[in-house]
C-alpha cells in the first residue's frame, strides 16, 4: 500500500514538473547595466531561466560608433539579427523582458526578438528597462503595439546613474509596486518641458540638482516625484506638489 502510494506521488511529482511552466528572463544589454538589473531579478527568480540576447555583429563598445550604426539602422529600417532570436517559448508563461531605452523605446535588438517570436503572443511580458534620462513610459506603450496578443505589465526602469539603487527597484516590483500602493504613482517618464519648469520654480539651482525622470500621482492637483542626481553623482528625490489651477502655488514636499 505504503509502495503504491509512494509511485503514485513520483508519477505526480513527475506529471507537475512537466507540465508547470516556468518563467524566462530574456534582456539585450549593450554595455551591461540591463544585465545589472537582470540579474538582480533573477536573484529574486532562481528557478526562472535568464536569456542575454546577442547578436551576429554586435553593436560596438564605443558609444558614438553605436550611435552612427544605430541612426542608420532607424534610417533604413533595419533590424539586427540575432544569434539566439528564436527560442521556445511554450514552456514559459512569464517572460521578463530587458532592455536599454534607445531613441525613446526598447533598444532594436528587442523588436528582432519580438520579431523572431510571434510577437510574444500569449504570454505574459513583464519589462524591465535602464535609461540616461527620460524614463521608459514610451517603451511600455510601443511594447503593447509590437505585442498585441501579450499582456503587458507595468514592469520597472531605472537611470543607469542610479543603477546602484537596483535591489530597491526590484523590491519594488516584487512588493506590487509599492509606489502605486502608496497612492497610484504612474511609471517613470521623460521629464517634459512642464515638469522641468514645475523643477526649476520650485528647486533652487544652486543645488545643482538634476532630474533625470519624473512619476506623477493625480490628488487633488498633482504630485510630481522626480529622479535626480547631484554633481557629486548622489541620487537625490524630490517631491513637489502642484495645486489644481487658481489653488495656490506649487509647493516642495520635500528633498531626500
Ligand atoms: C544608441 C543609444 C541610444 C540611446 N537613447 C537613449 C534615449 O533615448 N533615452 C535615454 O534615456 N537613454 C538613451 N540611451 C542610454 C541607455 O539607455 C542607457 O545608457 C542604458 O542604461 C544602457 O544600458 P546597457 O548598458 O544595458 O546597454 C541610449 C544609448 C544608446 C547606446
Amino acid at each position: 500500500m505504503k509502495k503504491n502510494l509512494f509511485c503514485i506521488m513520483m508519477v505526480l511529482m513527475f506529471f507537475f514538473s512537466c507540465t508547470e511552466k516556468k518563467n524566462i528572463i530574456v534582456y539585450y544589454s549593450r554595455s551591461g547595466t540591463t544585465e545589472k538589473l537582470a540579474l538582480e531579478l533573477y536573484r529574486h527568480n532562481i528557478f526562472a531561466d535568464t536569456m542575454s540576447i546577442k547578436l551576429i555583429e554586435e553593436y560596438p563598445q564605443d558609444f558614438k560608433a553605436t550611435i552612427e550604426r544605430s541612426k542608420y539602422e532607424r534610417e533604413n529600417n533595419i533590424l539586427p539579427k540575432l544569434q539566439n532570436g528564436k527560442i521556445d517559448l511554450n514552456k514559459y508563461d512569464t517572460i521578463f523582458l530587458g532592455y536599454p531605452i534607445w531613441y525613446g523605446t526598447f533598444a532594436p535588438p528587442i523588436k528582432s526578438f519580438i520579431n523572431d517570436n510571434d510577437s510574444l503572443a500569449g504570454h505574459i511580458v513583464i519589462p524591465f528597462a535602464t535609461y540616461g534620462r527620460g524614463g521608459f513610459r514610451n517603451s511600455i506603450e510601443d511594447l503593447k503595439q509590437s505585442c498585441p496578443e501579450a499582456t503587458i505589465k507595468e514592469g520597472i526602469g531605472i537611470a543607469s546613474k542610479l543603477i546602484h539603487k537596483v535591489n530597491d527597484k526590484v523590491n519594488q516590483l516584487y512588493n506590487n509596486n509599492s509606489k502605486t500602493l502608496c497612492g497610484g504613482f504612474s511609471i517613470e517618464q521623460e521629464v517634459d518641458n512642464e515638469a522641468s519648469l514645475l523643477f526649476k520654480q520650485v528647486v533652487d539651482s544652486s543645488l545643482h540638482i538634476e532630474p533625470l525622470s519624473v512619476s506623477t500621482q493625480v490628488v487633488s492637483g498633482i504630485n510630481y516625484l522626480f529622479e535626480c542626481i547631484d554633481t557629486d553623482g548622489k541620487d537625490i528625490e524630490v517631491k513637489i506638489y502642484k495645486p489644481l489651477p487658481g489653488q495656490g502655488q506649487p509647493q516642495l514636499t520635500y528633498i531626500k
